[in-house]
């Protein structure tokens, strides 16, 4: 990207519009700590698809000439421009935030076209060796301390920091290591946590687009896109938490789901007939293991043709979904985006007479193979589409059907991937698919959580496979084709701590391995490790072991029984947590590094997680073990299980035999429970439980109808509990618009 000199600048409405030789470099005041720099090097326009309306508020600031310096400040933040094209960003009081790299790149590894051809033959990706140019990029001076968080699904570990990633959806049925660039997901959004203060960026730019961070060098790291506009988003904060406040601002926060969602939901693909799933519902309900969701995969639709039911295998439409809701399931089905191209199958005749198919550059409705063989894409970056698709929702909506799974929405594409040029579009304007691809499952999630709402007046309950930036506002996501791999439950933890920090509260990973084959022990720890995340399923594949607990003996089913038992117990504070965070953008499940950002032990810390501020979970991750190692942030915390009180600050040896998750409750907390059931609705909730630890603390708890928006109307009651040093209680109700509990019983644990 050439600038040259700066020829001049002026200040307009909540602009500084400065012009260079050859660019022309824009920075807008968004709010007192969020600066937007766009480089209109492709559109004048943003083309946000994530960002939704202007989310410029008053604000004070001032600019001014400096020397050869354009000084910007907020109360907050300060944005130096000069010489070339570097903004740097300061604290308003001077402390360094992100400042640009003024030195060289250094060049990527030289191979030999000898040594290619050989790396080549045996089948290695040499494309991850070579440093790769772009045409957009920037770089950014990187500090000895520098630590990255958010990026959405990436792979690996929690800190992001020296390995380089890829924004590019991409489906991956190989076992997902942390060296792979790509997943499903396209959020390219980065925390970047300093010695002394913390800052995002969110890099608003749907193409192929790559942050390396600190891999090519330990001097920068870099943002590449392969075409696009420069237009990102400077992130000010006092904390992680008002930075992901920030982000959320701007793209939008998990709104709150309906209660049952909570739930435990079971899932395989390869249930083939109505029999299948009445088998797995049936033992559920014959063990006592709580389950609510029952996933029905491709296999119920005529040939794999969306909007279809196959009556012969899956009984007359509607009746098998009526007999699973009397037994208080909610069957949620898969629908993918590649329509079936097939003469006579109404969605393809509709979809072709109508013109809203991709097309390739001849004109001709373009083709791949997906699941029904030969495919075509709907054009779901046009509205008219989006209505279209969401309208046939009434198909499943009129049958009873809860919810919605969009899967293979990269898009997938068996006969290679979809050509960049495929003409597709952004509402009027005609583009392709290289700017498209990204956002094809968030434009997607959008048609069918339009097309839910509007038949059902409910909170839709969508899950996505891919999305982008902003897509937590349409659907929830899970982590996709995972393997029962002990690597893959390791990686859990922190891809859905990762995920929650950039927007995605409600995310979770297919619990036991999708691919591959589970063992008792791994089922065992992974539900253990998954009671506490936000979307509860098991999932597996055709082909493999049959996943559902009792598949693997009586002592797993019990181990099964009592964590999915556990997780109804504390379905209320999972829903207070939703709650909040459709309001601060704060996640529910929570790495320790978010509210300990002064804690050197936290910054990598991969096997624990918190959830809200007051339960942390230790997961025994590793296979053969009885003892698990817990570290325990500043302050008193509680053991879950026995009451025994532990300082923090410290690391602890927990004897966690094979039906024990450490779990510990902070000091001063109050934590609202039920009783477990076998479904969210086979009883009322009547007695709220209060888990107390010692100390004081006071905490709000919301509850309403648990389905819709009235709760938007006022129809909700909060509570208000505080407790002071000698543990009193006091309750009161801050808003009376829904049925209060018919009595509340406080269970103290640590000795008082
Ligand atoms: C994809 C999905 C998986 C699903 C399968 C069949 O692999 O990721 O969850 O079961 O397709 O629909």
């Amino acid at each position: 990207m050439e600038f040259g000199k700066l020829l001049s600048w002026e200040k307009k409405d909540n602009q500084v519009i400065l012009s260079y030789e050859k660019n022309q470099v824009i920075l807008s005041v968004i709010k007192d700590d969020i600066i937007n720099v766009f480089v209109p090097c492709w559109e004048k326009e943003h083309y946000s698809k994530s960002i939704e309306g202007d989310k410029t508020l008053p604000t004070e600031w001032q600019v001014e000439q400096e020397g050869d310096k354009i000084v910007l400040t907020t109360s907050k933040l300060k944005a130096v421009a000069g010489e070339g094209f570097f903004i740097d960003f300061y604290k308003a009081d001077g402390t360094p935030l992100m400042e640009e790299f003024r030195g060289e790149r250094k060049k990527g590894m030289e191979l030999s076209q000898k040594s290619i051809r050989l790396l080549e033959a045996e089948g290695h990706d040499v494309s991850k060796l070579t440093g790769a140019f772009y045409p957009v990029m920037k770089m950014m001076k990187l500090d000895k301390e520098d630590k990255f968080y958010g990026l959405g699904d990436k792979s690996g570990f929690l800190n992001k920091r020296s390995y380089e990633y890829i924004n590019w959806n991409s489906d991956i049925p190989q076992a997902h290591n942390e060296d792979y660039r790509s997943l499903y997901k396209s959020i390219p959004f980065l925390i970047c946590l300093k010695e002394q203060a913390v800052y995002g960026v969110f890099y608003d730019n749907t193409f192929r687009s790559c942050l390396n961070l600190g891999k090519e060098s330990q001097d920068y790291f870099f943002y590449g896109a392969d075409d696009g506009n420069l237009d990102y988003y400077f992130m000010g904060g006092e904390s992680m938490a008002e930075v992901i406040g920030n982000y959320t601002y701007l793209t939008g926060c998990t709104p709150l789901p309906q209660f049952w969602t909570l739930g435990y939901q079971q899932s395989r693909w390869g249930y083939e007939c109505a029999g299948d799933i009445k088998e797995v519902t049936s033992k559920y309900r014959e063990l006592g293991i709580p389950c609510d969701g029952i996933h029905f995969d491709i296999d119920y639709m005529e040939d794999f043709k969306v909007f279809t039911w196959d009556e012969a295998e899956y009984k007359e439409k509607g009746k098998l979904i009526g007999e699973l809701k009397e037994q208080g399931f909610k069957p949620v089905t898969i629908i993918d985006p590649g329509t079936k191209a097939e003469e006579g199958y109404f969605m393809d005749d509709e979809g072709r007479e109508k013109d809203y198919f991709a097309k390739d550059t001849e004109g001709n409705v373009y083709v791949n193979e997906v699941w029904p063989g030969e495919s075509h894409y709907p054009d779901f970056g046009r509205k008219e589409v989006r209505q279209w698709w969401a309208d046939h929702h009434k198909f499943l909506t009129d049958m009873g059907v809860c919810g919605v799974w969009n899967d293979m929405n990269e898009p997938a594409s068996f006969k290679g991937e979809l050509p960049l040029d495929v003409v597709f579009h952004d509402e009027a304007r005609t583009t392709n698919h290289a700017e498209m691809h990204n956002v094809y499952g968030h434009y997607m999630c959008q048609a069918t959580f339009d097309g839910l709402q509007k038949l059902t007046g409910k909170r839709p309950f969508v899950i996505t496979r891919a999305c982008y930036a902003g897509t937590q506002k349409y659907s929830t996501v899970w982590t996709g084709d995972n393997q029962s791999l002990w690597s893959h439950l390791q990686m859990m933890v922190p891809q859905l701590c990762n995920l929650g920090m950039s927007g995605f509260a409600f995310a979770g990973a297919d619990i036991g391995g999708f691919g591959a084959e589970a063992t008792p022990e791994l089922l065992s720890r992974w539900i253990e490790a998954a009671a506490f995340s936000p979307l509860f399923r098991n999932h597996s594949a055709k082909g493999g072991r049959r996943q559902e607990p009792w598949q693997f003996g009586e002592e797993v089913v019990d181990i099964n029984r009592k964590y999915i038992e556990l997780r109804y117990q504390f379905l209320p504070y999972l829903y207070d947590l939703f709650y909040q965070g459709e309001k601060t953008g704060l996640p529910v499940m929570r790495p320790l590094v978010l509210h300990y950002e002064h804690d050197k032990n936290t910054y990598n810390m991969n096997g624990e997680f918190l959830v809200g501020e007051n339960i942390l979970v230790a997961p025994v991750l590793e296979p053969g073990v009885d003892k698990k190692m817990v570290y325990l942030p500043e302050g008193t915390w509680y053991d879950y299980w026995t009451g025994e009180a532990v300082e923090g600050n410290q690391y602890i040896l927990r004897d966690a035999p094979i039906d024990v998750c450490p779990i510990y409750i902070k000091a001063g907390s109050i934590i609202p429970m039920y009783e477990s059931a076998q479904y969210v609705g086979e009883k009322p909730y009547n007695t709220l439980y209060l888990l107390t630890t010692p100390g004081a603390g006071s905490y709000e708890h919301f509850r309403d109808n648990g389905t819709d928006y009235e709760y938007q109307d006022g129809k909700y009651i909060l509570y208000r509990f505080t407790k002071d040093e000698q543990e009193n209680l006091v309750t009161e109700v801050l808003h009376e618009g829904y049925e209060a509990y018919e009595q509340i019983v406080v269970r103290p644990i640590g000795n008082k």
